[in-house]
């Protein structure tokens, strides 16, 4: 037919098919440089130096479309030890660019610099990067900020602006110092001073207000928050006073949308909310506040973060004086039931156009894992603060991760694995007990850097159940590399007879951060379709420093496009 149609013809019928195609992806190449620094802070009339990125805390943020490519030279100027990963971003086939030290790469040392080279496909919304070695992310974090590509919408009304809201927590004290005296005497760390919104404590923490973030509104409007967890060992509860925000997005994958008064985020978890503010102004000011959701044993910081929402008004001057503050109503400490009825609604879009995964609807791999508290023996001679005259452990299946000393993915690319890992990793946990009953008498852990290896693409099915050994507490796990589908979760030990049929294999969330609930268990689906060295480990940065962590290997496949490329030449050496 298009042979013989006369030229006029022709030239419309390329007109018209140049029309319906779908724009060429116009990818642009983003280019950051991360001087990591020392500069000093003041927060609760304490002036202390922290190690920050460029001089900025909370440190810059990355924008980028979805299919970006993002270059970002990171150039260590202090003496400690630097390694930063670009959390939830899926890393596909980049491994090289994830970040954790000693799993991913060697951390980047004093004087020198590694430049994280990652392209982000399929996912949008909101994610962050944060330190990941030791705990020096308590001050090296910032927003990562996926708009959809060009001529492309959200699924939901163009909000009027844009705000990142960031919880973090602060330390009076050098957290490093923190960390390594809880190590040395296996107590708990002392507890932060306080949570902060954007860097600020606000007005409910002494010697604070002017260190207060406020936000500033029309009535009449929809903003977008983008809501990020960055605190080290505190789950929250986060709500503005007589607002509600409606829910549309975790993780970087679009949820089905709902409302809520009160948001729960754990750490590593981010979520974008909607907030429509009033019609007309209030004449109010308005508190939003973030408080814990704790449900362990242990010390906790049981302080309150507050900023303020503020409508702009003309003659604001005129009118200060005479506004009414609201302040939200927070669930209580340890409300698990409200926990579980929130997380129950987030329901992914199900819709292919905006995702990269589906939910695997059979299983290759079975893993079931404990995870939870355990103790390890005091040194002889000292004297140890942890449960009993013990150290404090945390482990996955009884075993607490210890960091190699060299980088598990160049051990795992170039073969010489042997004295670095072992792929032995229990898929059951060695010794079953009544996960959530009587703790048994002996919590002692054992210490090994062992991991799964999985064959390229295998669909893969993990149970994370918690343990109530030193008490049942909800864990934020977190794994690199990929989203995983929440197939179910439910309270008391996982049954897998009858569980598996409440399984929601149709629109469950996408996410790379669950909370596996206190004295319960979580059911999650992924396809390992990434192949790498995938750290997965509490998001709890306590709990990681004490073990509560592991890695997975997926295999190259065999096409030339399954495979991990080989590192890039600045990579940092051990
Ligand atoms: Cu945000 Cu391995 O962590």
């Amino acid at each position: 037919m298009l042979l013989v149609a006369s030229l006029p013809a022709a030239l419309a019928l390329g007109l018209m098919v140049s029309i319906m195609l779908p724009q060429p992806a116009s990818c642009t190449t983003r280019h950051y440089t991360f001087n990591i620094v020392q500069h000093n802070v003041t927060r609760l009339c304490n002036t202390k130096t922290i190690v920050s990125v460029n001089g900025k805390f909370p440190g810059p943020r990355i924008t980028a479309r979805e299919g970006d490519r993002v270059l970002v030279k990171v150039v260590n100027n202090v003496t400690n030890n630097v390694s930063i990963h670009w959390h939830g971003i899926r890393q596909l086939r980049s491994g090289w660019a994830d970040g954790p030290a000693y799993v991913t790469q060697c951390p980047i040392q004093t004087g020198q610099s590694y430049t994280y080279n990652f392209t982000i496909t399929g996912q949008r919304g909101t994610l962050f990067w944060h330190a990941h070695i030791s705990w020096l992310r308590a001050t090296l974090y910032g927003p990562i900020i996926i708009l959809p590509r060009r001529n492309e919408t959200y699924p939901f009304k163009k909000p009027h602006k844009e705000f990142p809201i960031i919880f973090g927590e602060w330390w009076n004290a050098d957290p490093e110092a923190v960390i390594n005296q809880a190590l040395q005497t296996g107590g708990g760390p002392n507890i932060s001073d306080a949570y902060t919104i954007n860097g600020l404590p606000g007005p409910l923490y002494n010697c604070s207000s002017k260190d207060t973030f406020r936000l500033r509104v029309k009535p009449g409007k929809t903003y977008l928050l983008r809501l990020i967890n960055a605190a080290m060992n505190d789950e929250l509860f986060f709500s503005i006073a007589n607002h509600t925000v409606t829910i549309v997005e975790a993780d970087a994958v679009y949820v089905k949308p709902f409302a809520t008064s009160v948001v729960v985020i754990t750490p590593g978890q981010t979520t974008n909310v909607l907030l429509k503010t009033k019609p007309h102004y209030p004449h109010a000011t308005f508190l939003m506040a973030a408080s814990p959701y704790f449900t362990g044993q242990g010390t906790f910081d049981n302080s309150t973060v507050a900023g303020f929402l503020e409508y702009e008004e003309q003659s604001d001057h005129l009118h200060n004086k005479t506004k009414t503050l609201f302040k939200p109503t927070l669930p209580a400490l340890g409300d698990t039931g409200f926990v579980a009825n929130f997380t129950r609604k987030l329901r992914s879009l199900n819709n292919p156009k905006y995702t990269s995964a589906t939910v695997p609807q059979t299983v290759d791999k079975r893993f079931f894992f404990t995870v939870g508290l355990g103790s390890s023996p005091c040194p002889q001679n000292t004297t140890c603060q942890g449960p009993n005259g013990t150290k404090f452990s945390a482990a996955v299946n009884n075993i607490s991760f210890v960091l190699p000393q060299t980088a598990m993915l160049q051990a795992h690319f170039f073969q010489n694995f042997t004295g670095v890992y072992t792929a032995d990793f229990p898929t059951n946990p060695p010794n079953p007990f009544n996960y959530t009953g009587t703790p048994p008498n002996n919590t002692l852990v054992s210490n090994g850097t062992r991991v799964v290896a999985l064959p390229f693409n295998a669909s893969v099915e993990l149970v994370l159940q918690d343990t109530s050994i030193l008490g049942a507490e909800s864990h934020p796990l977190h794994l690199h590399g990929f989203n995983f589908f929440i197939v179910s979760e439910g309270f008391g030990n996982y049954d897998p007879t009858n569980d598996p049929a409440k399984f929601n294999l149709v629109d469950p969330v996408e996410r790379n951060t669950v909370g596996v609930p206190s004295g319960g268990w979580v059911a999650i689906r992924f396809q390992a379709d990434n192949p790498g060295v995938w750290f997965m480990h509490c998001h709890f940065e306590v709990h990681t420093s004490w073990g509560l962590r592991m890695a997975w290997i997926v295999q190259d496949g065999p096409l030339a496009t399954q495979k991990l490329p080989p590192p890039p030449s600045d990579l940092p050496k051990c």
